[in-house]
């Protein structure tokens, strides 16, 4: 009743990990796994291992948290070892990888190929280095550029999250489309916020600046995926704010087929998974929704 099909690749229910959160070595991965998620996409990594910003990389605000990590990976040879721990009988592993050049990115999508059921490019963090993450994902032709190099290099699905902060979206997630994305994900984190510690008066953050992500940001991620749902013919994976399976409803009528969940596991723990796919079998029966497919995009059309 739960599964749910992503340009190809099946799922058995609609829930992954999200980049970034508990995606940096396999046990933790696996674990999510066996928590209930049907896919969990890795911390995003780069070809090189990049030590991100200092400490405090997130604090807590109302409504959610505000991060700069700064992209910290041990870069693809580390990660490819993990990747390839992760238990991927009947479940969906997906690398989210980052660079600053089509090369790059090239690079990446050739080494991982062959472990992964699908990538994740990551062209929408807002507290990378310049040149990278949302530098990119802030402009169409970067974009598509980006996008079409990593299509061309790779022999599994190639998904593109975008980013919020930018005039309108539906530009970007129509370019993505166009250079061969065959799904979308959105969205990273909203920004950039910044939170100042009145004792010392000085910003929390050593970044100063970071990306919010949480229950703040859901209303913001709706309506992404409601805009986008209608420009684009490729499937859209939602993200931010999912805590419960209200939350997953919205998205999919919004017309998502599958979300990513981050900051709700470190106020929830990892039961949020089985949790939300509980709620949202029993909410599906009561409802008389056989399958995920006809519940896409319901919010659409009508008066
Ligand atoms: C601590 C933290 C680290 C993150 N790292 C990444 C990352 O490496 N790559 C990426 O694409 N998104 C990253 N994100 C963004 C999340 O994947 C997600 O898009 C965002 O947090 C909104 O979802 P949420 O409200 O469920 O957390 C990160 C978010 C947080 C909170």
């Amino acid at each position: 009743m739960l599964k749910t099909d992503i340009c190809g690749v099946q799922f058995r229910n609609p829930l992954m990990l999200a980049a970034g959160i508990m995606g940096s070595t396999a046990s933790s991965m696996n674990w999510v796994l066996k928590s209930g998620a049907a896919g969990v996409i890795s911390k995003s990594f780069s070809l090189k291992p990049h030590p991100g910003y200092k400490n405090p990389t997130t604090v807590a605000v109302d409504g959610g948290i505000i991060n700069a990590i700064g992209l910290s990976n041990p870069g693809v040879d580390n990660f490819k070892e993990e990747l390839k721990q992760i238990n991927r009988d009947n479940n969906v592993v997906i690398a989210s990888i980052y660079g600053a050049t089509p090369d790059e990115f090239t690079q990446l999508v050739e080494e991982i190929n062959p472990i992964v059921d699908m990538i994740e490019l990551n062209i929408s963090c807002p507290h990378a280095m310049e040149g990278y993450g949302a530098s990119i994902g802030q402009d169409c032709n970067l974009s598509h550029t980006i996008v079409s190099a990593s299509k061309d290099a790779s022999e599994v699905p190639v998904i593109a999250k975008l980013t919020p902060n930018v005039t309108d979206i539906t530009e970007i997630a129509k370019t993505c489309e166009n250079a061969g994305a065959d799904a979308l994900s959105l969205i990273n984190t909203v920004g950039p916020g910044m939170k100042i510690n009145i004792d010392v008066a000085k910003p929390v953050l050593f970044n100063k600046f970071g990306g919010m992500s949480g229950k703040a940001i859901k209303p913001i991620a709706i309506s992404n995926v409601y805009s986008v749902y209608e420009a684009v013919d490729v499937p859209i994976i939602g993200v931010g704010g999912v805590y419960t399976f209200e939350d997953v409803v919205e998205f999919i009528f919004a017309g998502a087929r599958a979300v990513q969940i981050g900051t709700a596991i470190m106020d929830e723990g990892v039961e949020v998974f089985s949790k939300i796919n509980n709620d949202l079998e029993e909410f599906m029966k009561n409802k008389g929704y056989s399958s995920i497919d006809e519940m896409v995009g319901l919010a659409h059309g009508g008066e």
